[in-house]
């Protein structure tokens, strides 16, 4: 009897001590800063609800500012950041985006005794690594690895119009273009301005190659050299099969024009892919098709959304449990089926047919085998300098078509922000 109410005593010790342990972990007010608002949302709320069940003490302020590929968003976050209001964590890219802005200035806290803690200098793929890193430290976790170079398309509507999907950009221009535009369907859907960017960019891989597109950033292309200016030329007769509503619209509303067949392909990164399957509840493979963009089969341009833990967070130790569960298998498990993206986390469990749908699988498969090289527009091989005055660059080619002298201010503005010096 005694030795039983020993047992319980020492039972209810544990009991309590553990109890304890549980109020002790971090409380009060978490503030999360993205562009993951609205359509863009539910992986984040997955990923926030699981929060809160690990961490009830603490209330997550789930700020978001929409737009897509964070235009509005990095503005708003340049001005809290430079007032001295940061948030506790912020979405920022895996790159330059992260180490050219936030970690030169010196603004980011070191995150390599997470990765250490956390096991995770094993978990990420090294090249991941490096993206995150500099000789002082590692500067964010990240949650996903995105695809840039998807041509999206709606095979019913294809076969209906008894159109292929092109294999080259070439093709596209002299033969599905005039097609569709007998038929009165738009060929290429298209929305506001950081998309045409986001076409340049798989337009440019595509004409480049691997070699030439990764020249461009250490400055073995010359942006004015003639395979560089040819791609403004072929980026044109493109354009011109492209969707005149397109600066009126979201990506998301680019997307519909795929869903609806108003418009025949698309070229959009794959949280087109979770779009379509976690708002429109559409499947991959039977009412989307997807296929690497033309002239890139066999190369992966990546992204990585990830998030860093900025000096003087006002709930740095929240921030971190965040941090933890983001980086974690598990917490990528929750995130990544939603999103349309795929674990960073080599431990995720991305074989798993019942959480990652038939295109993650394959976008998984193509990221294990491909030719893996960075995007432009979402912030993995250039400095957020390049890629704002990138944008002074576009108006000018959408003002005059000219591709020399466009190519001469890509070359001007590459020399400004110190690309390829
Ligand atoms: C990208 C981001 C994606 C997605 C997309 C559209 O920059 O990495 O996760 O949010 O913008 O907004």
């Amino acid at each position: 009897m005694r030795k039983l109410f020993t047992l319980a005593l020492a039972l209810s010790m544990v009991l309590a001590v553990g109890g304890m342990a549980l109020a002790q972990g971090p409380s009060g007010e978490l503030e999360i800063f993205s562009w993951w608002a609205g359509d863009e949302g539910p992986a984040l709320e997955a990923l926030i609800t699981r929060y809160v069940e690990l961490y009830p003490d603490v209330t997550v302020n789930n700020a978001t500012v929409t737009g897509g590929s964070g235009v509005n968003a990095k503005a708003v976050l340049k001005t809290r950041m430079l007032g001295g209001d940061p948030p506790d964590s912020f979405q920022v890219h895996a790159g330059q985006e992260l180490i050219g802005t936030w970690v030169i200035a010196d603004r980011m806290e070191d995150l390599t005794f997470l990765f250490e803690e956390q096991g995770w200098m094993d978990q990420f793929p090294q090249g991941l690594l490096d993206l995150i890193s500099t000789d002082e430290g590692i500067w964010s976790v990240p949650v996903n690895i995105h695809r840039s170079n998807v041509l999206w398309y709606n095979p019913a509507k294809l076969a209906e119009w008894g159109v292929e999907v092109p294999a080259t950009w070439t093709a596209f221009v002299n033969e599905t273009c005039p097609a569709l535009q007998a038929k009165g369907v738009i060929p290429l859907a298209l929305g506001e301005n950081w998309t045409v960017n986001h076409l340049w960019e798989s337009v440019a891989l595509a004409e480049l190659g691997v070699e030439g597109w990764n020249g461009l950033w250490d400055g073995t292309t010359s942006w004015t050299s003639p395979e560089a200016v040819a791609v403004w030329d072929i980026f044109g007769q493109i354009l011109a099969c492209a969707d005149p509503d397109a600066a009126s619209l979201s990506w998301q509303q680019a997307t519909d024009k795929i869903v609806s067949g108003e418009a025949a392909f698309n070229v959009m990164g794959d949280w087109a892919a979770g779009y379509m399957v976690t708002t429109l509840g559409l499947t991959p493979g039977e009412d989307f098709g997807y296929v690497p963009s033309p002239g890139t089969d066999g190369i992966f341009m990546m992204l990585s959304d990830s998030f860093g833990l900025p000096r003087g967070a006002a709930n740095r130790d929240a921030a971190i449990a965040w941090l933890t569960l983001l980086g974690s298998a598990e917490g990528q498990d929750i995130f990544n089926p939603l999103k349309g993206s795929i674990p960073a986390n080599l431990n995720g469990d991305v074989t798993n047919p019942d959480l990652y749908n038939t295109y993650l699988q394959s976008a998984a498969a193509d990221w294990k085998t491909n030719t893996i090289v960075g995007s432009l527009v979402h912030g993995a091989v250039a400095p957020e300098t390049f890629l704002s005055n990138f944008a002074t660059v576009m108006e000018i080619f959408l003002a005059t078509g000219n591709a020399q002298a466009t190519a001469n201010a890509a070359q001007a503005v590459a020399l400004q922000s110190g690309i390829g010096a």
